[in-house]
């Protein structure tokens, strides 16, 4: 049987670095569900549909076959072939995931993909409904959280020097937005699932929280 953590929580408060670091250390695979709802915005975006119109998003689904491959623990995300790993990383494809994620086809799309890959090996697996949908028998849940400030501040720091980087008051704003819609929505919403732990990272440097998981995690096993 393989072991199977869930982390879940809001955008920014560190899940994939913690998560990724924690699954190197106890050589798990770490699985970035999210990348997988960028990947398919990012199709449709290409596609030019307009995702704010679920039949646009819907009808494509038949057409793509998103697939995560690890090489040497490392997570890529494919698209019908094509590495889109960096291509799926831009606020355009950031606001359009948030609106895909929303479809209930889409999720319905998604949800056989991450439970197989959970069959077959021991993974760290982030998302929003990890612990609530996907993997409800999950040997440990976690729910990460940071108030949105920390989060818009990290986010912030890792954007600055690129082009085009937006102003910290717009990192923020995109936070509360996406927070907003993410908790809000009619199907699978961002929650904390009743048997996770409440893991708050406000005040902790991102060495104390990947110590703290993996602690959490090293007990369990
Ligand atoms: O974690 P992320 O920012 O890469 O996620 C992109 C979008 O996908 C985000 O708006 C929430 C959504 N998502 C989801 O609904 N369910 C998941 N398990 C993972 C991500």
């Amino acid at each position: 049987m393989s072991i199977n953590i869930a982390i879940d929580g809001p955008a920014g408060a560190g899940k994939s670095t913690i998560a990724r670091k924690a699954a190197a250390e106890l050589g798990f695979i770490y699985v970035d569900t999210g990348a997988l709802y960028r990947s398919v915005a990012y199709y449709s975006v290409s596609k030019g549909a307009d995702v704010s119109v679920p039949e646009n998003v819907e009808k494509l689904l038949p057409g793509i076959t998103p697939e995560l491959r690890f090489i040497e623990g490392v997570q890529h995300v494919f698209v019908n072939g094509e590495d889109v790993s960096d291509k799926i990383r831009t606020p355009q494809v950031s606001m359009a995931a948030s609106k895909v994620s929303a479809i209930p086809a889409v999720r319905a799309f998604l949800f056989e993909l991450q439970q197989k890959i959970a069959r077959e090996n021991n993974v760290i697996m982030d998302g929003r409904d990890i612990g609530t949908v996907v993997l409800p028998n999950a040997d440990l849940k976690i729910f990460l959280t940071a108030s949105p400030e920390a989060r818009a501040d990290r986010r912030f720091k890792e954007l600055k020097d690129k082009p085009d980087a937006p102003s910290y008051e717009e990192v923020l704003a995109d936070i509360i937005k996406r927070d907003h819609d993410d908790s809000t929505r009619a199907i699978a919403p961002l929650k904390q699932a009743e048997d996770a732990v409440l893991c708050d990272t406000t005040s902790l440097s991102l060495e104390e929280s990947v110590d703290k998981i993996i602690g959490m995690i090293k007990k369990l096993l």
